[in-house]
């Protein structure tokens, strides 16, 4: 029988999570006790890969833009900030319980799903006039008129098949724990939802040590976390999670304008990273929320269709006057050349590292067959790759290993290698291949003759010989970031 769209979906991403586990990205967190859901750990060409990006995205950040300075703040904060923030009011998801199954779920994930569904039936007026309701219930914070939305629909729950619901309540996705030695001392805190809060509280901080001057941008790398209870499709949803936020102060009324140029530059990234433009579209918010005045995301085609992968939001300066209200103290810049004091308006750019790692992936996942052969490897940019160039004596004799062992020694200082000489050459070039390292050095007997290797390049398989004292410039030109840098 032929697959549906969905089922081919769903094996892509199958076929990529097996991968990421089999050859060393990704693994399911402490999965010696059968893992522990959401939450991965990255494995040793994941970390390499990882890094690069978040090495790239801070890069070009931090030296692309003179007035882009970064930090890196302690992931916990004092409790007031949640409260000055709004999350400890409504960072929150509606959950229902069935009864029966005693599962949990996201009320609106269960409907949209199910309008997910009507539709994929081809009843797509019934899946409009569902998700229009859905919205306006939850616009207007109607949890009794979700559930009975639920209910009426007849949406029961995928494991016990009933519809013995609980009431929709508000959950708070933001992990909390205690200070303190003494337990009547101890005081909660909290495992901070965002980067960008860290950014905000030490606004002045910086600005004043660094000496920025309006516009100016803060940007910081670190882990968030979640307590998310849809938690599906991989490393997409975590609970445990990196971001790279980037808070960009700007005098008030010229928001709009650096909103909309921040995201063309964003938009470039991406593009000059290698990902196609028809898997890249923006999707502007219609509902925003109630501290912005404009907010988009970037959205990636991935296997199970097109998702958020960046936010870039215009806050206002919602964030600075509430904790300047919370705190008591002033988070007024005065910005001599209008001879004024205001709070700034910010622009934020938020991307997840690990969502941007999934993008990568799947971008990079590449099956080729043809009527003699079929190859499967990770068409990483150089630049980005986790191991930049594999060093292979074709055999263990000779003298080879050692020839090759003085190639590793003269690039090993610049660039991620791996040596290895066990195996036939053809197995060890597709081990490269399943991994993305973009070239493949051979050395041969025609090597201690004259100094020359061959290099195999991953995406066309073609082979050049090369002298080895030009390897050095060609994996420099080819993996250096400036390559990404220049097309932004
Ligand atoms: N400071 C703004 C903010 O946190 P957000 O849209 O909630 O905005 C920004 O998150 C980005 O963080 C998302 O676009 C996504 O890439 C990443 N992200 C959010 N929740 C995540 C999760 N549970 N797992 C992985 N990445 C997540």
């Amino acid at each position: 029988m032929a697959k549906t769209a969905n089922q081919a979906e769903n094996a892509q991403l199958k076929d990529i999570i097996s991968h990421a586990k089999e050859y060393g990205f990704v693994y399911p967190s402490s999965e010696i006790y059968d893992g522990l859901q959401a939450v991965y750990d990255y494995g040793a060409y994941g970390v390499e890969l990882k890094n690069n990006l978040k090495r790239l995205w801070w890069e070009t950040m931090t030296r692309l833009h003179g007035n882009i300075v970064g930090i890196d703040a302690a992931i916990f904060m004092h409790p007031t900030t949640w409260k000055a923030s709004g999350h400890v009011d409504s960072f929150n998801d509606p959950m229902i319980d069935n009864k029966d199954s005693k599962k949990r779920y996201r009320a609106d994930v269960l409907v949209e799903e199910h309008a997910a569904k009507l539709e994929n039936e081809g009843k797509e007026d019934e899946a409009k006039a569902l998700t229009a309701s859905l919205a306006r219930l939850l616009e207007a914070e109607d949890l009794a008129g979700v559930r009975d939305l639920i209910v009426n629909t007849g949406i029961a729950c995928p494991i016990s098949g009933t519809t013995n619901w609980t009431d929709v309540r508000q959950f708070n996705l933001m992990f909390s724990t205690q200070v303190g030695s003494v337990a009547e001392d101890a005081s909660t805190i909290y495992l901070r939802p965002e980067t960008a809060q860290g950014i905000f509280v030490n606004f002045l901080n910086v600005q004043k040590t660094a000496r920025m001057k309006v516009p100016f941008g803060i940007a910081q790398i670190g882990k968030a976390f979640r307590n998310e209870i849809v938690a599906r499709q991989f490393i997409f949803r975590m609970r445990e999670f990196e971001q790279m936020e980037m808070q960009f102060f700007v005098r008030p009324g010229s928001e709009l304008e650096w909103y909309k140029q921040w995201a063309e530059t964003r938009m470039n990234w991406h593009l000059a990273l290698g990902t196609p433009a028809e898997k890249l579209r923006k999707h502007d918010h219609e509902k925003l929320a109630h501290y912005a005045n404009a907010a988009m995301d970037i959205e990636y085609e991935f296997p199970f269709g097109f998702k958020e992968v960046e936010g870039i939001h215009s806050r206002t300066d919602f964030d600075l006057k509430s904790h300047q209200e919370f705190s008591k103290k002033k988070q007024q810049y005065f910005d001599p050349e209008i001879n004024q004091n205001y709070i700034p308006y910010v622009i934020e750019t938020s991307i997840g590292a690990d969502r941007l790692f999934l993008l990568t992936l799947c971008n990079a996942f590449t099956e080729e067959k043809t009527e003699e052969k079929s190859r499967t490897y990770l068409k990483f940019h150089p630049a980005i790759a986790p191991v930049k160039a594999a060093i292979l004596p074709i055999t263990k004799k000779d003298g080879l290993p050692e020839k090759a062992k003085e190639i590793v020694e003269l690039l090993k200082y610049d660039f991620n290698i791996i040596y290895e000489d066990a195996a036939s050459i053809g197995k060890r070039y597709t081990r490269q291949d399943l991994i993305g390292t973009p070239f493949c050095i051979a050395v041969d007997h025609q090597t201690l003759e004259d100094n020359t290797v061959t290099i195999r390049h991953r995406d066309t398989t073609e082979q050049e010989r090369v002298s080895i004292s030009e390897l050095h410039g060609k994996i420099a030109e080819a993996t250096s970031f400036r390559r990404v840098f220049e097309k932004i």
